[in-house]
């Protein structure tokens, strides 16, 4: 058993179905070197609250219909995060656009995971729009969260095969399948002191990475 204090204290925001949450309590539960001290949901009925109290993590709700304004809302969500006082805010299918106020709280120590290969695709309906696109590869990226929305400075993709006969549900699921591989990847790295945001650049075992690390299942696809 890791001992706690050498773990790196996690806050997990979703909406929905949690379904990264889950890979990384999962990963949690074997090697990977974390405490995730709450589960933050804007959304009161989120599967990912189950999820999260199956674990037995502590969940809460911060329900946004009940703030005047987006700045009251974030004012309301950045004081219940430091309630416990997490080193990782890590944003797992978080439905809502972030005040430029609550992501400079935590430059640096705020992921997020997106279902494309940015810069492709920022926004919603992403695997829509690639399908729409006629685009041969998919996938999906971690990034370090910044003002620009789906725009911060990306860690790692994972990429995939848009096969013939695909529908977004169909891509969905394989782009979902390697969300969560590439996420508890990247809290890895963070966890294990490995990575960092400096300035404008995620820095991993020292080098600057100007590009994203990839890792390429395309070819795994193709021959399956
Ligand atoms: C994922 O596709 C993630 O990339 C996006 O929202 C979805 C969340 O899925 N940001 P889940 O709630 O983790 O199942």
């Amino acid at each position: 058993m890791m001992e706690l204090e050498r773990r790196l204290a996690l806050v997990v925001l979703i909406s929905g179905s949690g379904s990264n949450l889950q890979a990384i309590i999962d990963r949690a539960a074997r090697d990977l070197p974390v405490e995730i001290r709450a589960v933050i949901s804007n959304v009161p009925d989120a599967l990912g609250l189950e999820r999260a109290r199956r674990a037995g993590v502590e969940a809460r709700v911060l329900d946004h219909r009940g703030f005047a304004s987006r700045e009251a809302y974030d004012a309301a969500l950045g004081a219940l995060i430091d309630e416990f006082d997490p080193r990782l805010v890590v944003l797992a299918g978080f439905m809502r656009i972030l005040t430029p106020g609550l992501v400079a709280r935590y430059r640096g120590r705020m992921l997020n995971i997106h279902p494309s290969l940015l810069p492709k695709f920022r926004g919603l309906h992403t695997h829509e729009r690639a399908l729409a696109a006629g685009e041969t590869e998919h996938g999906a990226s971690v990034h370090f969260v910044t003002e620009e929305l789906d725009g911060g400075p990306l860690v790692l993709q994972a990429r995939v095969a848009i096969k013939r006969g695909d529908d977004s549900a169909s891509l969905a699921a394989r782009v979902l399948e390697r969300e969560h591989q590439i996420y508890p990847q990247v809290i890895r790295w963070l966890a294990e002191g490995r990575l960092r945001l400096d300035g404008a650049l995620p820095v991993l075992d020292g080098k600057a990475l100007a590009k994203p690390v990839i890792w390429d299942f395309v070819e795994d696809q193709a021959r399956a």
